[in-house]
């Protein structure tokens, strides 16, 4: 035991953390690391063979911590450790924690293999790190022999050894697990590695899984489960590494589209709740057989999973009827996190791995959100922050340190390209870019998988393996935005038929005209009905994020960020320009990929993330955008582009917006008498 600390013994600052405390010099590094709450990793209990607790001194001198560090401030390897370097190999500069003692002033590097970054979120604004913390530890022992004269069962010695070394107290088994303990612990004569599971300190921990000998890896799954798409991280829990990612179609396409089609799927089929359970219970478990045979890795060590998903997925994938969601008041079955052993939810992973749920927000504001809530932090911020999931039912989340709030707004699907007459999903061959030529007219676009632009030499030649075969959504955007910008539409959102004079693109069709983007096969073109579906769906959009901004008391927004793939894709200055978010500057519009996916991951490797997400989502303020009387008239407004009534300055100082036509005299701010009611119709339904 070494004395207390006094003000001359070493100044230790542990990064990234950023703790920071004296020891009296031949402290062992990791145990000032425990002294002060930093997780490093151990599994061996510092018996220098697992490597699990290495760590970095970082030289130079530290002004602002007024600390001067370097290597002469740590011991020279000993023994143990050289031995450890001769059998294992340490990199460069690494130093096992458990056997360097500190003699001087230092700052230590906890090394954090989990950093969020390009490979793991598209176009991220900077690369964070997720300190780890996980549920999950995996503990050596050497448990006593049996003895006659002390009839304390097998298992029993092997939780006072647990509490001895480890210092756990009340642990519990997995009962799986019972059975088993005898001949474990047998198999390499007494000396085993037990996984412990604890997610709340307040929580009794559990011996999950046991191991001969010692078993140093243990992994994690985060999951974000989406309407479309599944996505999976597989995760060392041991040093936070991401070994492998990978993402699947939500086979529940085939009863539904949409969350709400699959809503009316299980209300009208008496078996249509289990067979949609099973089929994303199936796919999760497909898509972790997928990242284990890509990364060599047994399912059975995963011992802890962390899932996202919006409210119906939520409670499809834990077994709930989610048909109290396809209705006002839209009641949740639960908000709360939940915790189950992964078998129980028909998970394959190890028989004690266990299963947690972030809390959803609101009946329509789910899990994901909370994880994109948690991975950006809204919460964690001075300015106001606007957070936009766009999926066919939008989240969104507004605002800063002192309060948040929160909404759904029913985009519907034309922003995944349904509902457009040539949309498509994002695939080789589909138009992902399109500008047009405000004075020819002439359009020119790419499509995905070839870099030219089609009025490139080259570009045909190019685009034959996969041909041009539909919009995408970020398309759909650029070109009604680019049609706006070019004046083939007016702010109504009206194809101009007089401009037929000017163009052979401006073509009739029926009482109403379209534009004519590609001539071909196929032929694609961009009719009234597709800009009007496109005019709904950014309105639903703008409104529900006004509702918000209305709420917060503010009339612009700081910081915008686009969360989900459709995010990843779209251009934020045409999104602007389409006025489906309000202004803004453009450099603070960031696109941040999976973030749903990133707070499930955050969850998963850093425990004390569930309690800060937990305690967050319990104060944010939910609106519910179908009872808010302002709803209506927001909608109407957000009809035009890029909206009747807001002004857009800080797009208009880059981008040359089309003068805005006065409404005439006797004419409502929103239009003709006509198209009022059919818009006042259209958010009715929207709202409804
Ligand atoms: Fe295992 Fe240091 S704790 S090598």
């Amino acid at each position: 035991m070494n004395p207390p600390p006094t003000i001359t013994d070493p100044l230790v600052l542990f990064m990234p953390s950023g703790k920071r405390g004296r020891f009296p010099v031949g402290t062992a590094v990791l145990d000032a690391a425990r002294q002060l709450g930093v997780y490093v990793e151990s599994v061996c209990g510092g018996r220098a063979t697992c490597g699990r607790c290495q760590v970095e001194v970082q030289e130079g001198n530290f002004a602002k911590h007024k600390i001067v560090s370097s290597n002469d401030h740590i011991s020279p390897k000993g023994a143990k450790e050289e031995r450890y370097e001769r059998v294992r190999g340490l990199p460069e500069r690494r130093r096992l924690s458990c056997s360097a003692q500190i003699l001087g002033d230092l700052v230590i590097d906890v090394p954090q293999d989990t950093v969020i970054n390009a490979q793991t979120i598209r176009k991220a604004a900077s690369d964070r790190v997720i300190e780890r913390n996980a549920a999950v530890q995996m503990c050596y022992v050497e448990v006593d022999e049996p003895d006659m004269h002390k009839p304390l069962g097998d298992l029993d010695r092997l939780k006072v050894i647990l509490g001895k070394d480890w210092g756990w107290k009340d642990l519990l088994v997995a009962p799986y697990l019972v059975p088993q303990v005898q001949k474990i612990l047998r198999k390499e004569n007494w000396a085993v590695t037990a996984a412990i599971h604890r997610d709340m300190e307040s929580s009794r921990p559990f011996i999950i899984a046991l191991y001969p000998g010692l078993k140093n890896e243990a992994y994690g799954i985060a999951c974000d489960i989406g309407s479309t798409t599944i996505a999976m991280h597989l995760v060392s829990l041991l040093s936070g590494r991401i070994v492998a990612s990978a993402g699947a179609p939500n086979p529940q396409i085939r009863y539904g589209e949409d969350v709400m089609s699959r809503v009316s799927y299980v209300m009208m089929n008496p078996d249509g709740q289990g067979a949609m359970t099973k089929a994303v219970r199936d796919a999760v478990n497909d898509l972790i057989g997928k990242v284990c045979a890509e990364s060599g890795i047994d399912r059975h060590d995963i011992f802890d999973c962390v899932f996202v998903a919006n409210p119906i997925m939520h409670h499809l994938f834990l077994g709930i009827d989610p048909t109290e969601l396809g209705q006002a008041p839209f009641a949740l079955a639960v908000s709360g996190s939940m915790q189950f052993w992964a078998h129980e939810i028909g998970i394959e992973v190890s028989p004690g791995a266990r299963l947690y749920t972030l809390p959803c927000i609101a009946g329509h504001v789910g899990a994901d959100a909370a994880g994109a809530t948690l991975s950006e932090g809204p919460y964690r911020q001075d300015r106001m922050m606007l957070l936009v999931d766009v999926g066919t039912n939008a989240e969104i989340v507004l605002g800063n340190r002192q309060r948040v709030v929160a909404a759904s707004s029913p985009t519907g699907p034309a922003f995944e390209g349904a509902e457009i007459s040539s949309g498509q999903r994002a695939a080789p061959g589909a138009i992902e870019r399109v500008r047009i030529d405000a004075d020819t007219l002439e359009p020119k676009y790419r499509i995905i998988g070839v870099d030219k632009w089609s009025d490139e030499e080259g570009f045909e030649e190019a685009a034959k393996a996969t041909g041009v075969t539909g919009i995408c959504g970020s398309a759909i955007i650029e070109v009604v935005a680019e049609m706006y910008l070019s004046g083939l539409i007016s702010e109504d959102g009206v194809i101009d038929g007089a401009l037929a004079a000017r163009t052979p693109r401006i073509i009739p069709n029926g009482r109403t005209f379209s534009y004519l983007l590609r001539d071909g096969e196929p032929r694609i073109t961009v009719t009234q009905n597709d800009i009007r579906a496109i005019q709904l769906a950014k309105a639903a959009l703008y409104a529900g994020i006004k509702l918000l901004m209305d709420k917060q008391g503010v009339t612009e927004v700081d910081t915008i960020r686009f969360a989900g793939a459709f995010g990843s894709f779209i251009d934020p200055k045409y999104a602007m320009v389409l006025g489906l978010i309000p202004d803004c500057d453009l450099d603070e519009v960031k696109a941040v990929g999976n973030a749903a996916g990133t707070g499930a991951l955050m969850a998963l490797l850093n425990r004390e993330h569930r309690r800060e997400i937990e305690q967050e989502v319990s104060k944010i303020e939910k609106i519910e955008t179908a009872l808010e009387p302002g709803f209506q008239q927001l909608f109407i407004d957000a009809m035009a582009l890029p909206n009747k009534v807001d002004p857009f300055p800080k797009l208009a100082a880059v981008v040359r917006l089309p003068e805005r036509k006065a409404p005439a005299e006797g004419e409502g701010g929103d239009g003709t008498p006509r198209r009022r009611s059919r818009e006042d119709r259209a958010a009715r339904r929207a709202r409804d």
